[in-house]
């Protein structure tokens, strides 16, 4: 059972609602949903008062994934807002391993992600504190790039070490790679531009063929 989770990154940034009921009508298992501060990744997104409001659009499962630095000081707040999976970049700071500590404590379910020139040994001591392991495969800040191959043998080893997390991969996510993504032990499939290309609100059908391609 693989979980396609589209990223509103590639959505109508003014009609988050009717494209999250949108996808979700068209088979959506999770919402994706990546914040972004122009510091920690060269682009800015919204923060957790948007989160807050597109949380009652949301049926299915908020998938917040921070790409910020630092993370600590917002945890509460996305916390409030309603993020079910909560994932901080490695990479963000010094301490980790309190962050994630902070983020189950907050009442979220705690997601590490680590970008492409991250070894996959970085994650490893903190496997245990966490539900989620977001694996990039594009240099996060914008979608539409293309997938980075040499980052697929972390998803096998991270299957190795944990078989019962969710492992998620995302960036240049699409038909053409998705198989072998999930021979490769991914569970959770982040997808943002092969989603929703082609479609819109006032015709969301093909975001459903997307999906059932993927
Ligand atoms: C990239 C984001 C991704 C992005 C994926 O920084 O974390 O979630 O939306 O977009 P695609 O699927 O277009 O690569
Ligand atoms: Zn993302």
């Amino acid at each position: 059972m693989v979980t396609i989770a589209p990223s509103i990154l590639a959505a109508d940034f003014a009609a988050f609602g009717a494209e999250i009921a949108a996808v979700e009508a068209e088979g959506a298992d999770w919402i994706h949903v990546d914040v972004m501060d122009g510091h920690f990744v060269p682009n800015i997104t919204f923060g957790p008062q948007t989160c807050a409001a597109i949380r009652p659009h949301i049926r299915t499962l908020m998938d917040v994934h921070l790409m910020i630095a630092p993370v600590d000081p917002f945890i509460d707040a996305f916390a409030a807002a309603g993020a079910d999976i909560l994932t901080a970049h490695v990479e963000a700071g010094p301490h980790i391993h309190r962050t994630l500590q902070a983020i189950r404590a907050a009442g979220c379910r705690p997601g590490v992600a680590l970008n492409p020139g991250t070894p996959v040994e970085a994650v490893r001591p903190v496997l245990d504190l966490v539900d989620l392991v977001c694996v990039m495969t594009v240099n996060p800040g914008f979608g539409g790039q293309s997938f980075i191959d040499t980052c697929l043998p972390k998803v096998a080893q991270l299957r190795a070490w944990a078989p019962h997390l969710h492992i998620e991969i995302d960036g240049g996510v699409g038909p053409g790679n998705a198989r072998r993504l999930v021979e490769a032990g991914a569970d959770v499939l982040v997808a943002g531009s092969s989603v929703f290309k082609g479609g819109s609100v006032a015709d969301p059908a093909p975001y459903g063929q997307n999906i059932r391609a993927i």
